[in-house]
């Protein structure tokens, strides 16, 4: 059983031990584990080239612990409980037995098509439990999986596929998201029209529409199913053998690959979710994140299962049919521990108190938040309205790159302040740099946020291009993993997490990079360029700015414009990356080395008229004044 700390000095305790020795503490963590062969060393690293091993020459199956390692004591037990889009239609109930079944069933209809240790198979499914069947039967045969988020584009999708060069993808023929069905396998058609490398495409019935099967390509998964055995063994992977690539937006280019491997981040996801949510036997956890990002996998699927916890996925969204759908299923299936995105928070509070009234809400123990800076009103909201008062909220800290939760309180344990991520978790080392890259000590400091030291559930690299890797993550500040986050350090030696410092913005828990949304919006052909940024929205945390130069105007006008602008976007993104504003310029405030002063622009946006700071290298200091005029009729 994976070890829960229970008291303030216990954490204090073990956090002591884990920094003063790292590899013991993280070593006695990982023997809980069922090893088919234990580890030699504990650590190797290096973040200047970088490298980073953990646990290695252990030889392990992560499904092994979750399923073999299980099966005495929980076989009956719950493992999914899924709750449909609709209400009226029946949930679902999975034990750890039936699920183990279908992973081992679909492990050999992934065999029988010739998926080998090391093949990349994509998914792009909805929020249903075949989703998880299908990672974990990847990583049961040693498959490396990559889930694409379903609210993708045909072209993100497609571009994702070919990074990753996936032989297979998993799909299925739609979705159903609120009062929308999402055409699902029509885009991913559209998607693999110009992904040579898959071979097969398996598509799973969820909605019944009508859609096309390609012969030689396509294949029902209840087709597949219904003939497939469910004895399988395990196949045995390294510790650094790759778990999965999951993509995630940076500052510039397209979007990385990040890759995690077995064994750290089975020890890492599995030790942050029992200790930060304290989950315990019988508790219903629910994890309203999509499994399409960092947070589904690692504290939906992994790190609960790993537990032997019940985990309950949601298929749909917070306003469908209204507003008190999470609520609903809080008191329907008795949850203990919720944990969401401060943007649902938000938008729930938006709607008013009378979505929340009827609801018991009496079995929450726990609240989680993850994604974004939460406000302090929100955090307010959700602890006296949702948390009744009783329940600690947990504020996590997390990051795609670092596997698991890396800043935050342990339920109930560490002392809580609305806003603040508060101490680190066991054997994660975070550092505040200036500018310069000086390691900024004591309390009542603020900057950059890096860490010092490497955990087991850090990613190892970049799919095919580990130079991305050490330039994004181990350049600016040479020897420690670099954040893109600022946060400060109070007196009490708490962190707050002050938000990207770099050109990543955070909109509604969705991370984007400002270049990504550029590129979209420069494929239109009137637009000759464009400059992105975030700026600060009640709801989504922050909304996308687009400043935008056309070449000319359509016919239509610039209404016509934006609205083909917000097309183009849609298209080549998905619609959540929409701009929330766009303002057609004759022109951006260029250095005269032709550089973007995109601080000008962030203000603006944030709806400064005065105080620009420095623009005496500005090429044409009119053009600000005229953006400001444009911006104000905006507002
Ligand atoms: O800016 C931080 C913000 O989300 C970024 C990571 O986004 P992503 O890789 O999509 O992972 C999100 C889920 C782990 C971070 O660099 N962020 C995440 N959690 C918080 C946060 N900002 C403030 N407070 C948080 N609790």
């Amino acid at each position: 059983m994976v070890p829960k700390i229970s008291t303030l000095s216990g954490y204090i305790f073990e956090y002591q031990k884990s920094v003063t020795n790292p590899t013991g503490f993280w070593s006695n963590l990982a023997d809980t584990f069922y090893w088919r062969k234990k580890y030699t060393q504990t650590l190797e690293w290096n973040f200047e080239k970088p490298e980073i091993k953990w646990f290695i020459n252990g030889k392990l199956n992560i499904t092994e612990n979750i399923f073999e390692r299980h099966m005495f004591h929980r076989a009956e037990q719950a493992a999914i409980i899924w709750e449909p889009n609709n209400p009226e239609e029946a949930y679902r109930t999975i034990t750890y037995k039936e699920l183990f079944a279908e992973v081992k069933r679909f492990s050999n209809v992934l065999l029988s098509l010739g998926v080998k240790k090391g093949d990349r198979v994509a998914i792009y499914m909805p929020m249903v439990p075949e989703l998880v069947i299908t990672m974990l039967a990847c990583a049961r045969i040693g498959a490396i999986h990559s889930i694409i988020f379903a609210g993708f584009s045909s072209q993100s999708l497609g571009e994702r596929i070919m990074d990753a060069g996936a032989k297979i993808l998993v799909t299925s023929d739609g979705g159903y998201r609120g009062a929308k069905t999402i055409p699902i396998k029509q885009i991913s058609d559209e998607a693999m029209e110009s992904c040579k490398c898959v071979e097969k495409a398996i598509v799973l019935k969820r909605t019944g529409e009508n859609i096309n099967m390609k012969p030689g390509r396509d294949l029902w998964w209840h087709d597949l199913m219904a003939t497939a055995n469910d004895t399988h063994k395990a196949e045995e992977m390294d510790s650094e053998d790759p778990l999965f690539i999951l993509y995630t937006s940076g500052s510039t280019g397209k979007p990385k690959g990040l890759v995690h491997t077995t064994g750290g981040y089975m020890v890492y996801t599995a030790y942050t979710f029992r200790n930060v949510f304290q989950y315990g036997d019988g508790d219903i956890y629910f994890c309203s994140a999509d499994i399409g990002w960092i947070t589904g996998h690692s504290y939906l699927v992994y790190g609960p299962l790993l537990c032997g916890a019940t985990t309950l996925m949601f298929e749909g969204i917070p306003t469908w049919p209204d507003a008190g759908r999470f609520w609903d299923i809080v008191d329907k299936h008795q949850v203990a521990q919720f944990y969401t995105a401060p943007t649902a928070i938000r938008s729930l509070m938006a709607m008013g108190l009378e979505w929340v009234k009827q609801k018991k809400l009496d079995s929450l123990k726990v609240l989680g938040t993850v994604g974004e800076p939460i406000n302090e009103d929100a955090w307010h909201w959700y602890h006296d309205h949702i948390g009744k008062d009783r329940c600690p909220i947990v504020d996590t800290w997390w990051q795609t790159e670092t596997g698991g939760i890396m800043i935050t309180p342990l339920a109930g344990i560490i002392p809580t302040k609305p806003s603040y991520a508060t101490l680190p978790f066991m054997g994660i080392q975070p550092v505040i740099v200036n500018p310069e890259g000086k390691e900024l000590m004591g309390n009542s400091v603020e900057g950059n946020l890096c860490l010092d030291f490497p955990w087991p559930g850090i990613a190892r690299t970049i799919w095919g291009d580990h130079e991305r890797f050490k330039q994004n993550y181990f350049a600016a500040f040479p020897g420690k993993y670099f954040t893109g986050d600022g946060a400060k350090r109070d007196e009490d030696g708490y962190y707050r997490i002050l938000g990207r410092v770099d050109d990543v913005i955070n909109v509604s828990g969705h991370r984007l990079g400002t270049a990504e949304i550029e590129n979209a919006i420069d494929e239109h052909p009137l637009v000759s360029e464009s400059a992105v940024v975030g700026y600060p929205h009640p709801i989504k945390g922050q909304g996308i700015y687009a400043y935008v130069v056309c070449k000319q105007f359509s016919t239509g006008g610039e209404e016509g414009i934006k609205n083909s602008i917000l097309m183009a976007v849609t298209n080549f993104i998905g619609s959540f990356a929409k701009p929330d504003k766009i303002q057609i310029v004759s022109g951006l405030p260029k250095t005269r080395s032709g550089k973007i002063m995109r601080r000008i622009l962030r203000k603006i946006a944030e709806g400064q008229t005065t105080d620009f700071g420095d623009t005496t290298t500005l090429l044409d200091p009119e053009i600000v004044n005229e953006i400001i005029k444009g911006a104000e009729k905006l507002k």
